[in-house]
């Protein structure tokens, strides 16, 4: 009976891609960790739940965070002068070498899932670093928290400083007692993470691949963020069409293996039609992408032909771990893509941002993201009161300033039917 109860507010969510739901004072009522449905009355069946009656506040589902290095959170906000690979060796590379002494873990991990737990993310899919010792304490400090997040060791064993590199056996290695390792947990689960192609050589790359047939856990990875990084890739991997295909030929790349491809920002025709082909997950890192000097992906394309998109802080390339950042970003940059580059295509909308913060993302991890029956009972409450105005507002307005104005700490939060706060 712990996970049966009943949250009384406005509740606000997005069914569809672009679509949004809104039922003002309902009962969302939570059966078995589940959704059972939103109700203008309570049904007889769930008079006997406990009501917790949240007044004028929003209810919305919890945040999908599909991209976020916890290795990196000690240097957000800093840095932010250089382009992408500049910006791996001078701080990315620097930072996470100090996860090999456990007790700085100790240290960083602790502010990394506090800030993660206060938010208003409820899952996210992170990188840690290439420390199988500091990957696990990530893990525990998550499971102790109650986030039910994907985490991956990260593999490197070419092109960066000798403080953060393994050869191939020892990554293999690793990666294998850390996946076995990784089974003491129950609601963080591991995930396969290859750096990116550049890191990793093809015998890593086809090592991670056998890894993956034998314990079947997703991945995780990079592809085509920025341009000097694409043409570095071409020249370590010259037999291949594009990008996305030094992932593929390993079995790296969607299909029978879930997989999440943050940025996506420069793929052609081929790499977007084996994307969607293969069911793999784009995460778009908007703030990552600008502050880097990336670019602006084609996001509102994605989805018009229909990829799987969610939304990825990124951490410390992206400054805030905010998704509700994230969203704003999105549709930002989203109008400056028409704006400079593509008049054909209009700006995302504010449901189109919602949805991927939450039922787009929210799909790599099953029935998450939505208040239809049978999703998981992710939601975080919102109150908006502190942020007055003297404009009476309906609560689709309500929401656009909450997303556009407010810290993104919400008042309550629920994941997979366990109150957090
Ligand atoms: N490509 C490889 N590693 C990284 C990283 O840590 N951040 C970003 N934004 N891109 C990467
Ligand atoms: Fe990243």
């Amino acid at each position: 009976m712990e996970y049966n109860f009943v949250l009384r507010g406005n509740v606000l969510y997005t069914p569809q891609c672009g679509a949004l739901s809104v039922h003002p004072h309902s009962y969302l009522v939570c059966e078995g960790g589940q959704v059972a449905g939103i109700f203008e009355e309570l049904p007889e069946a769930y008079r006997n739940f406990p009501v917790e009656d949240f007044g004028d506040k929003m209810i919305l589902p919890g945040l999908v965070d599909l991209h976020v290095h916890a290795g990196q959170y000690a240097f957000r906000g800093l840095g932010m002068d250089q382009e992408l690979l500049a910006w791996l060796e001078q701080n990315a590379f620097p930072e996470e070498s100090r996860f090999a002494d456990a007790s700085y873990a100790v240290r960083a991990y602790p502010i990394f899932v506090d800030a993660l737990r206060r938010s208003a993310t409820t899952r996210a899919c992170i990188f840690a670093t290439l420390h199988r010792p500091a990957t696990l304490q990530l893990m525990q400090l998550l499971e102790d928290a109650g986030m039910p997040c994907y985490v991956g060791k990260v593999n490197m064993d070419r092109n960066s400083p000798d403080t953060l590199r393994e050869t191939t056996e020892e990554s293999l290695a690793e990666t294998r007692r850390w996946l076995e390792e990784s089974r003491a947990f129950s609601q963080v689960r591991p995930i396969l993470t290859p750096r990116f192609i550049p890191s990793c050589t093809d015998a890593l790359m086809a090592g991670l691949g056998r890894l993956q047939q034998e314990f079947q856990v997703p991945a995780q990875s990079h592809l085509s963020e920025n341009l000097s990084e694409i043409d570095w890739v071409q020249s370590l991997c010259p037999d291949t069409r594009f990008y996305g295909e030094a992932y593929d030929r390993v079995g790296l790349f969607g299909g029978a293996c879930p997989t999440i491809m943050a940025h996506c920002v420069w793929s052609g025709p081929e790499e977007r039609a084996l994307l969607k082909e293969n069911g793999v997950f784009i995460a778009h890192c908007p703030q990552s992408n600008m502050n880097v000097s990336s670019g602006i992906a084609p996001i509102k394309q994605y989805l018009r032909e229909g990829q799987r998109v969610g939304l990825g802080s990124d951490v410390a390339g992206g400054a805030h771990l905010s998704i509700y950042r994230a969203m704003t970003d999105a549709i930002q940059c989203s109008k400056l893509r028409w704006r400079l580059v593509d008049q054909d295509t209009p700006a995302l909308t504010l449901p189109e941002a919602l949805y991927m913060a939450t039922k787009g993302g929210g799909a790599f991890f099953g029935k998450v993201g939505s208040f239809e029956p049978g999703y998981a009972f992710d939601a975080v409450v919102v109150d908006d009161s502190d942020l007055p105005t003297t404009r009476t507002c309906t609560l689709e307005e309500r929401l656009e300033r909450f997303v556009y104005l407010s810290d993104g700490q919400p008042f309550a939060k629920y994941a997979a039917g366990r109150r957090l706060f």
